[in-house]
């Protein structure tokens, strides 16, 4: 049996960096990647003390990139491929009535095209490991069901769309046995989160963790919390 890799998008901080310390504490191999590798000096000092840790610059909202690092990394299994870049985009200046389109398509483009195009991107990868899980960091705010507050139509369009798509790959790519598990982690203190969100980044992780180590096929398409509780759509 050889060791299993998980790649990890925006692992610089917040919830990425996260993932990349307890599966670097785990001794699984970390495909970490970030935009910007010269600022990242968490991540940068993770690779230094574990060896299973190897640094990729990625930016998602690129999608060339997104494919020269697929083809650098050919004949790379990844077993787990965690797509938890993501930004907020919504602005109180730019609220509805003053809304911002353009930093409107910025976010669908990274939060809801760039998974898919990871997706597509590194299926091949997938394809080679024995574990083929695809994972999507997406949020309760995508939910209709929980929508009760309106506002942030950036980002609960962004993450609805991510759902949407995420459920319609768990479906297409069960031919190739590859599962597909969607995320809320909680609220979570992280630079997106805030001071008043209810966990701290660790909780959240072990939690979402454990939920991927006992994944199972009849569960792919399922939206869930770190915890396991089923999402509402
Ligand atoms: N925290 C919460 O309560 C919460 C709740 C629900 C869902 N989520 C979701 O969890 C995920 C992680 O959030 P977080 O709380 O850790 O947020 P965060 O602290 O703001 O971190 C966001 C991460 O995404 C990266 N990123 C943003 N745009 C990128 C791009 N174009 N290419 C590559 N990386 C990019 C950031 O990199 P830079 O440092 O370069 O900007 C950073 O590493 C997101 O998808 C978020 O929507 C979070």
């Amino acid at each position: 049996m050889s060791m299993k890799t998980v790649m990890i998008t925006g692992a610089n901080r917040g919830l990425g960096l996260e993932f990349a310390k307890q599966y670097a504490a785990e001794g699984v191999k970390v495909i970490a990647c970030a935009r910007q590798l010269a600022s990242a000096t968490a991540l940068t000092s993770l690779a230094q003390q574990y060896s299973n840790v190897t640094l990729e610059t990625l930016d998602v909202a690129d999608f060339q990139q997104i494919d020269h690092l697929a083809q650098k990394l050919a004949g790379t299994a990844i077993d787990i491929l965690i797509n938890n870049a993501g930004v907020y985009g919504d602005t109180a200046a730019h609220s509805f009535g003053h809304l911002d389109y353009l930093a409107w398509m910025d976010t669908l483009r990274i939060n809801t095209l760039a998974p898919v195009k990871m997706a597509e991107a590194f299926l091949e990868h997938l394809q080679l490991s024995n574990t083929k899980l695809l994972v999507a960091i997406s949020s309760m705010m995508g939910s209709m069901a929980d929508n009760t507050s309106g506002g942030s139509l950036l980002y609960r369009s962004s993450k609805a769309g991510l759902n949407a798509s995420m459920k319609s790959l768990a479906l297409d790519l069960q031919q190739h046995q590859i599962g597909v598990l969607i995320f809320h982690p909680g609220w979570v203190l992280t630079d997106m989160g805030g001071p008043n969100a209810l966990i701290q980044s660790p909780e959240s992780i072990q939690g979402m963790r454990e939920q991927i180590a006992r994944f199972e096929m009849a569960q792919s398409g399922s939206f869930i919390k770190y915890n396991g509780q089923v999402m509402p759509w």
